[in-house]
């Protein structure tokens, strides 16, 4: 069909569809590492920021401009809609919650928002960077219940997250309850983005490897679940994040996202074996390797496009955020590797 060997390299390449060079993003693409981030962030808080769509459109922006990525993800953060839950937020610069949930009566007392009115914020920093650049595909973005639910009963963030995983062992049928309070939120915040203008979606379970696989399935997986079928009917590439779940590849392989983004403790050969070949792969450079020599950066990217050849599809990115310490140069010198490295024939 004409009209699909005209869509981006990057829609393609998540839908399994065979490509000329594998595309790459970065998770946490526009951050503190650029300088050009920091200028605009000097003129606000991390949330002000989020909050105001002509900045927040702005710094999604940088990073295509310096860099020419083959996909932006919009600039705002996975607990905007914990806010908007009714939980107040703050960024020092890590997250601090003003109140955490610990009974019934808390889970209870959470809203589910509707997205368009308590983060039309969002919609809107989608709306400009569409209009901006129509030509680079756009994802949108959204923690995963389990993730969430680990801020909102920590109340910020954790080395171990026990407090969330005690409260998940103590009251199950109330985490349930808020999982699945999460999950509604989540699915109709995700909806919304793609109704503004993203064309893929990408969920953050960045704490799942707290979990052991068991516990995963149960907390983790089950209500991202629920997210992955209200997505369906938009059609648009679903890629999950579960950072350090690769015990629960082979059933994260059948929960119905097309890309599974894999962290760099899991050789990407490992995963297509874990995953029987049946989803797109995404990552997994180690981010600090970017901190290191340039001749190395491009060896380890050498050696990922080789662990991935011959599966349904690779996505490069860094198997974690870019860290703030990166100095730009790096950062184009593996895009310039993975441009240069990942080229390949499209079978006739
Ligand atoms: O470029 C992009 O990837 C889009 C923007 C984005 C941010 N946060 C901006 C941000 C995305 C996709 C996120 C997701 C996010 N936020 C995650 C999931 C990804 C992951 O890293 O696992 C998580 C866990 C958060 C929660 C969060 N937000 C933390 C822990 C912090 C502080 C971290 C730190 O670096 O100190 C934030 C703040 C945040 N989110 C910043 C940025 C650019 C730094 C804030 C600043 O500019 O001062």
């Amino acid at each position: 069909m004409a009209a699909a060997a005209e869509e981006p390299l990057f829609l393609r390449a998540c839908r399994g569809e065979p490509v000329e060079r594998t595309p790459l993003w970065v998770m946490r693409q526009a951050g503190r590492y650029l300088p050009e981030y920091r200028e605009v962030r000097e003129k606000t808080t991390f949330l002000g920021l989020c909050k105001t769509p002509e900045l927040a459109a702005e710094v999604t922006f940088q990073p295509i401009r310096r860099y020419n990525l083959d996909a932006a993800i919009i600039f705002s953060d996975i607990l905007v809609p914990v806010e908007a839950m009714g939980v107040q937020l703050d960024f020092n610069p890590a997250p601090v919650l003003a109140t955490k949930v610990r009974t019934e009566a808390d889970v209870d007392r959470l809203i589910v928002p509707d997205p368009v009115k308590s983060m039309g914020y969002v919609m809107e920093s989608i709306r400009i960077f569409r209009s901006g650049m129509p030509k680079t595909p756009l994802i949108g973005f959204a923690g995963a219940p389990f993730t969430l639910m680990a801020y909102l009963v920590e109340g910020g963030g954790s080395k171990s997250y026990s407090q969330a995983k005690q409260f998940c062992y103590e009251h199950p049928k109330v985490a349930r309850k808020l999982l699945e309070k999460l999950s509604e939120t989540i699915s109709a915040h995700l909806i919304a983005q793609v109704e503004a203008g993203c064309q893929a979606v990408q969920i953050f379970d960045s704490w799942a490897g707290h979990l052991s696989k068991d516990d995963y399935l149960t907390f983790g997986l089950t209500p991202t679940l629920r997210i992955i079928e209200a997505l369906k009917k938009k059609n648009v590439p679903i890629i999950v994040f579960a950072k350090g779940a690769h015990a629960a590849l082979p059933e994260l392989s059948q929960s119905g996202a097309d890309v599974l983004g894999v962290d760099w403790t899991t050789p990407l050969d490992l995963a297509r074996q874990l995953t029987g070949d049946r989803v797109v792969l995404q990552g997994n450079l180690d981010p600090s390797v970017l901190l290191g020599p340039i001749e190395n950066i491009q060896t380890q990217v050498q050696r990922i496009l080789n662990e991935a050849q011959g599966g349904k599809g690779h996505v490069f990115n860094l198997g974690h955020g870019i860290l703030p310490e990166t100095k730009p140069e790096h950062m184009g010198a593996l895009v310039e590797a993975v441009k240069r490295l990942g080229v390949r024939r499209v079978p006739a």
